[in-house]
């Protein structure tokens, strides 16, 4: 059994249907404010290391759009927060170029820290479509005209960063 130390019961369901063998365990850590997703996720890990009994990883995502010069970036949880997708939306207004990309880091440890990295292409919906949680209304990915709010969490999992970083985890898991 492999903890997911996160608050995000939307992370945990995704994460479960890709790896089984996991249990969510909420255990506030800090999120610092770095220059990359990597550095937050690893912080979090040593912050946790001595706190945890077993394996266990956690998660660190962020929307990167492109004519935003990847604004939000590492801020996205403080921006949902502040903003939400309204407040992108809005800032959004009258620019042409909507590319944006989802990325995740999955940081596992298990004695020493593994990272597991995930990104998604897509781009900026004209309006918010759907439920999900975070951003998942405003964006739809490359190769889909839904956006991820407008998708089941299987469904969302073939294209999302998340999913991405999850298969890749799960494949390291079966080579051990
Ligand atoms: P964190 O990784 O939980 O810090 O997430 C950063 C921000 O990005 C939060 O506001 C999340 O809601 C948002 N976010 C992360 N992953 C996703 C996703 O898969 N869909 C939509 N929003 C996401």
């Amino acid at each position: 059994m492999i903890y997911f130390i996160t608050g995000n019961k939307h992370k945990y369901i995704e994460a479960k249907k890709i790896l089984h063998e996991i249990e969510m365990k909420h255990i506030p850590y800090p999120e610092i404010q770095a220059d990359s997703l990597e550095e937050v996720a690893e912080f979090g890990i040593n912050y946790l290391k001595n706190k945890v009994n077993g394996k266990f990883f956690l998660e660190d995502s962020g929307l990167f759009i492109n004519a935003l010069n990847d604004f939000p970036g590492v801020y996205s949880a403080y921006v949902f927060k502040t903003i939400g997708n309204d407040g992108i939306l809005k800032l959004m207004e009258g620019i042409d170029g909507r590319k944006a990309y989802f990325k995740a880091v999955i940081a596992y440890y298990d004695g020493e820290i593994h990272l597991f990295k995930g990104i998604c292409h897509g781009r900026i919906a004209m309006q918010k479509r759907g439920k999900g949680f975070g951003y998942d209304p405003i964006f739809i990915p490359n190769g889909s005209k839904k956006t991820f709010g407008e998708m089941n969490k299987e469904e969302k999992n073939k294209y999302s960063h998340r999913g991405i970083a999850l298969r890749e985890f799960d494949r390291f898991l079966n080579s051990q």
